[in-house]
């Protein structure tokens, strides 16, 4: 990572809400003029991914800009199964239009062959932004868009841990005349605790306002080599079972992730070279720190069990019992 550039309007500028002195209500109608007053009589985009940060970036500039903000749903094929239709579902009770964007080619082409985990990130920022959002933004005339960038994901890409898919300005990249729309990020003062209560009080479900993190680059973060759609299917069974055995430990992120290593199983008698599975479970209050959650040795076995013999190609599943540091809850 480039550390001049890390410096340059850096998230020392951003000076932190911590989650004893926020005053949600407050925050919000603050946050609701800014973003009427910036926007002025324009239109602005957002992507929403059902994740609590954007939800809640939605809802705020849906407040504030009614139907001249528009919101979209990436389809990266990068998402858990079934995810897109159930967020489109809860954004429509909530009476927010979503419009569904295709991009699996852009994103599957632009991860071909890469196996570097910076490389892979660097990648689909690239495809969202610069690809994605570019025409998007050219075919709506818009010339911001919104985000939901929080202070830990600015602090751990200036930190140089890991380069967040979202964060630009802050690495002294200028949006506007790069991508062509300006970014905003009306968020990027609170760590994740701070924007639950924000998405509480905007009304948003508990599905939504409770549920646990999940990073932008979506999938791509859990598996380790390169992503295909057959490495994103495999994947995301493990992760279908782990948050179904998980869901009512009440840690704060549990998932699967795929190894690129194969390694000698023995399924029917016969040699079965397979896949592996390593399982995370933090606990963690703003994803900066973690310790893995002690999980009962039945569950543990649960999980496995289930794993290879739903998961096609499996035959080892590992528990992670590292803390971050040195691990990260993510894999890439
Ligand atoms: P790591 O893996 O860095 O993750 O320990 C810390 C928290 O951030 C989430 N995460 C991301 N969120 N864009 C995001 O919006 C990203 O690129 C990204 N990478 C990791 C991760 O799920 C965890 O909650």
């Amino acid at each position: 990572m480039n550390t001049d550039a890390t410096k340059k309007g850096s998230v020392w500028d951003v000076k932190e809400i911590r989650i004893e002195d926020l005053d949600p209500e407050a925050l919000i109608a603050e946050k609701i003029d800014e973003i009427s007053a910036t926007v002025g009589d324009g239109c602005a985009v957002n992507a929403l991914s059902g994740g609590v940060d954007s939800s809640a970036v939605t809802i705020l500039a849906h407040r504030a800009l009614g139907d001249r903000l528009k919101t979209y749903f990436i389809e990266n094929g990068l998402m858990r199964p079934g995810e897109p239709a159930r967020i489109a579902g809860i954004f429509k009770e909530l009476g927010v239009p979503v419009e569904f964007v295709d991009a699996r080619e852009q994103f599957f082409g632009a991860l071909d062959g890469l196996t570097d985990p910076e490389e892979k990130r660097e990648a689909i920022t690239h495809s969202f932004y610069k690809v994605v959002f570019g025409d998007l933004v050219k075919q709506s005339g818009a010339k911001y868009l919104l985000q939901g960038t929080n202070y830990t994901d600015v602090e751990e890409t200036i930190a140089g841990v890991k380069r967040q898919h979202n964060i630009l300005e802050q690495l002294g990249i200028d949006t506007k005349k790069v991508y062509g729309y300006r970014v905003l990020e009306p968020l990027i003062q609170l760590r994740k605790s701070g924007v639950r209560k924000i998405a509480k009080a905007l009304g948003l479900p508990e599905e939504i306002h409770n549920r646990p993190p999940f990073p932008g680059p979506a999938l791509a973060t859990r598996i380790i080599g390169e992503v295909t759609p057959e490495r994103v299917e495999t994947v995301g069974k493990a992760t279908t079972i782990v948050e179904d055995e998980l869901k009512s430990t009440g840690a704060f992120q549990y998932l699967a992730i795929l190894h690129e290593d194969r390694v000698t199983g023995v399924r029917n008698g016969k040699r079965d070279f397979g896949l592996q599975i390593e399982v995370r479970c933090w606990e963690s209050r703003d994803a900066k720190v973690g310790k893995p959650t002690r999980l009962p040795f039945e569950t543990l076995e649960k999980i496995a069990g289930r794993i290879t013999s739903e998961v096609p190609g499996v035959v080892s599943v590992t528990y992670n019992i590292t803390s971050k540091p040195p691990s990260t809850i993510e894999a890439v």
